[in-house]
């Protein structure tokens, strides 16, 4: 459920009618709706409610800040997987306790800012987290830090910890600086997500993680550093899961390890958390994936005595929550007979703005914005049973065979100027979007009701080229 609904033949996020925001954002943009987004975080939070979990968002999955922010008034943690998404969650105001950090290759600066927020540079720079939204300005002055407070920024919750190098770095870091942190290892529980290659990470032969018996190896090492504390297990099977038992397979193994490790001979291991990692399905089709619901109770029920013991569980949920919380508003340049009788529908955003078609092969729900009464979908599918459709491809301007929207498709009649939407794309869209063919980024927008605000200005010409000029202060041959 979403809130990008037609009325009348115009789709609307929420309150507000698409074609005329799309008039005054310009296009490609994409549009978030507040409502959706909360919606799906507290869906995720029913779901699961039995185990209490802290629940992580995505941050790769849909990263502006003001998304970020949107969820973190809902309670929400965050996962992040770079030092990036570390500032954007803190901008976000999330507490830096219930942040968890992923990701096989992560630095030593990364590493300082997750665990002394002095070494952040944004922080540096005198950026402070986003005020909630509608204060005044004297509330919002409130709501700064003082530079003092900054100093106690973190640390994160769990470093998700995915080799043995990396064990040593982050330890000897936290030594250094003299900050203890909680690492969770982040073990392969050599499951069959069935998903994507690209996106199947629990197998055997990923590069995350380590497999279940070199993790008590891990833990026979690493198990009693005092700066690094090992105590929780992380583990991500892939994204996105169209099926429950991958997950429940991959919790049985998780859980058999946490028994292995607390019967070790010489005192053993105490357990204390399990991160399940994210990959829940989105609809991308109507009905494509099972419900939340579903997920947890092939989950909850293997978790239950044991969070009744004392684990604590928490979740990396992204696409569920963003996936169809956004929009891509493109409008048509032309319409190019093809051979064959199919038409090339060509926008202004292509694979530079969403990927996914081209990476993944993966579907994307098209079509006007502004249609006749009886050209409404009924749902998103690839196939609709309509009168008077048109065979087409929706393609971008980038110069690549694989840049398409979206491959025969039948579509109500389209125009030179006519706004198309792409649905699902508040997930892996805009936080994987590029400038290749040197396209400036889209504009991103938050609906919230009848309100809205440009959470993103559209990127100029003269911010992708400024840098490469001479007269810009860190233009190319200035002395550093
Ligand atoms: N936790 C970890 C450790 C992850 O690697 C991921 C996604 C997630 C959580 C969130 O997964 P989600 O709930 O959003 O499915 N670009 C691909 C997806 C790559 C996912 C990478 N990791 C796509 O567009 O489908």
């Amino acid at each position: 459920m979403d809130h990008f609904l037609y009325r009348e033949g115009i789709l609307h996020a929420e309150g507000v009618p698409l074609p005329a925001l799309a008039d005054r954002l310009g296009t490609p943009a994409f549009v978030y709706s507040a409502g959706t987004l909360r919606d799906h975080y507290r869906r995720v939070v029913a779901a699961f409610a039995p185990l209490d979990p802290l629940v992580c968002y995505s941050v790769k999955s849909c990263s502006n800040i003001h998304v970020c922010r949107t969820l973190a008034l809902e309670g929400a943690g965050m996962d992040v997987v770079s030092g990036g998404e570390l500032e954007r969650a803190w901008l976000a105001g999330v507490p830096m306790d219930k942040v968890v950090y992923a990701g096989v290759g992560k630095s030593d600066a990364e590493i300082r800012a997750a665990l002394d927020g002095s070494c952040s540079p944004l922080a540096a720079w005198g950026w402070r987290p986003v005020p909630p939204p509608g204060d005044d300005a004297g509330a919002q002055a409130a709501a700064i830090p003082e530079p003092a407070a900054l100093g106690h920024r973190g640390p994160i919750g769990w470093f998700n910890i995915e080799s043995e190098p990396e064990f040593e770095v982050i330890a000897a870091i936290a030594r250094s600086m003299r900050v203890a942190a909680r690492g969770a290892l982040r073990v392969n529980p050599d499951v069959d997500p069935r998903t994507h290659a690209h996106t199947s990470t629990g197998r055997k032969d990923s590069k995350f993680g380590v497999d279940l018996a070199r993790a008590e190896a891990f833990f026979r090492r690493y198990g009693r550093d005092e700066w690094l504390r090992l105590r929780a297990i992380h583990l991500h099977i892939g994204s996105p899961v169209y099926e429950t038992a991958p997950y429940a397979e991959a919790v049985a193994k998780a859980l058999g390890l946490i028994e292995r490790l607390e019967r070790e001979e010489g005192g053993g291991f105490r357990i204390d958390m399990l991160d399940l990692g994210g990959g829940f399905g989105a609809d991308y089709e109507t009905h494509r994936t099972p419900a939340l619901t579903d997920y947890a109770a092939a989950i909850v029920p293997l978790l239950r005595p044991r969070v009744a013991r004392g684990l604590k569980v928490v979740i990396e949920p992204g696409r569920v929550i963003s996936a169809n919380a956004g929009v891509l508003l493109t409008r048509v340049l032309y319409v190019k007979q093809g051979a064959g009788g199919k038409r090339f529908v060509i926008c202004d955003a292509g694979m530079n703005a969403l990927i996914r078609p081209a990476l993944y092969g993966a579907f994307h729900f098209a079509w006007p914005a502004a249609v006749a009464p009886h050209h409404v979908p009924a749902r998103r599918a690839p196939e609709l049973d309509m009168p008077g459709l048109e065979l087409c491809d929706i393609v971008g301007p980038i110069c690549e065979s694989a840049d398409f929207l979206a491959r025969d498709r039948r579509l109500p009649p389209v125009a030179r100027g006519d706004l198309i939407a792409v649905f699902g794309a508040g997930a892996y869209a805009m936080s994987m979007a590029s400038t290749y063919n040197s396209h400036p980024l889209p504009a991103e927008a938050l609906v919230d009701g009848t309100s809205w605000r440009v959470v993103r200005p559209r990127q100029t010409l003269c911010d992708l080229l400024g840098p490469e000029l001479a007269g810009h202060p860190d233009a190319p041959g200035t002395p550093h």
